[in-house]
């Protein structure tokens, strides 16, 4: 395993691999890695020659300045976790590396998708992330890139931005890593104690819940019976949406072929996702 802290350390490298006819993989993390990300990584050494792991905890897609600071930094384990799975580089760059003087993003035309669920509640939080993979595929340059499909509404922003740069990557998702109860795997779940890992479970069972609504109610009713049930839990809801896969457009009478269940919930001061397909 090599760890890059600057780019053109990395950029050297990646040049020797591309020498080769390499092909590349590329898992953008933001650190704290669990098995989420080692699935991920998993994946990449399966099909790509050389796998970039990138540690970069990005401040642009963050909506506020306490979830910037509290966000966990494990550098030190995240090396470790890494070096047991390859011959990997892992790039954990400087924020000058990443959006240097010379930026020339723009605010980016991502068709409203990026203003429903996680984008109405956090203005901006797309534009962030958008942003920073824009930067990071350019510098790195794969052939593929890995992301997981807990941040469902991520990956259809990336593929968004991805065709529309015209960037010759294929965007791959991965299935969301859960523990053994249920509960999907998350660099945040480190910041809640016992008794909220239990109480987070109601994400996960109203998930299961509302897959047995689907066949006998319309997407509005089964919405109105999933709240219901999730507000017998202790988190305070922020949405859960029901929306076709592709468009993300929200579902009211008809149910699409690829009806998805969005959901977003504060557990303490912690925001935790969700997602499943129906
Ligand atoms: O999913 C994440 O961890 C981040 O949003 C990403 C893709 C690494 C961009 O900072």
């Amino acid at each position: 395993m090599q760890i890059f802290q600057d780019k053109q350390s990395l950029l050297q490298a990646l040049q020797e691999i591309k020498a080769e006819e390499k092909s590349i993989g590329f898992v953008p993390t933001m650190g704290a890695l669990h098995d989420g990300h080692i699935a991920l990584v998993r994946s990449a050494l399966r099909v790509t020659d050389k796998v970039v792991v990138s540690i970069f905890v990005n401040p642009t897609q963050f909506n506020t300045a306490s979830d910037l600071d509290k966000y966990p930094r494990t550098l030190e384990a995240d090396i470790a976790l890494l070096k047991k799975e390859g011959d990997i580089f892992v790039f954990a760059p400087a924020v000058s590396d990443i959006y240097p003087e010379e930026d020339l993003f723009a605010p980016f035309d991502l068709e409203g998708i990026d203003l429903v669920m996680e984008g109405k509640f956090r203005p901006g939080h797309f534009q962030g992330v958008v942003h920073v993979v824009r930067n990071l595929f350019l510098i790195v340059q794969p052939q593929k890139a890995f992301f997981g499909l807990k941040d469902f509404q991520q990956v259809a922003v990336i593929r968004l931005m991805t065709k529309k740069l015209s960037l010759p990557i294929e965007i791959i998702a991965c299935a969301i890593e859960r523990a053994p109860n249920g509960l999907a795997l998350s660099s945040r779940n480190l910041r809640l104690t016992e008794s909220q890992k239990e109480d987070a479970l109601i994400l996960f069972q109203t998930l299961e819940f509302l897959k047995k609504l689907t066949r006998d109610f319309s997407p509005a009713v089964s919405r109105e019976k999933a709240i219901e049930f999730f507000k017998k839990g202790k988190l305070e809801l922020e949405y859960l949406e029901l929306v076709s896969g592709e468009t993300l457009e929200a579902l009211d009478q008809n149910w699409s072929a690829d009806s998805t269940c969005c959901i977003a919930a504060f557990c303490g001061e912690v925001r935790l996702i969700d997602t499943t397909p129906l």
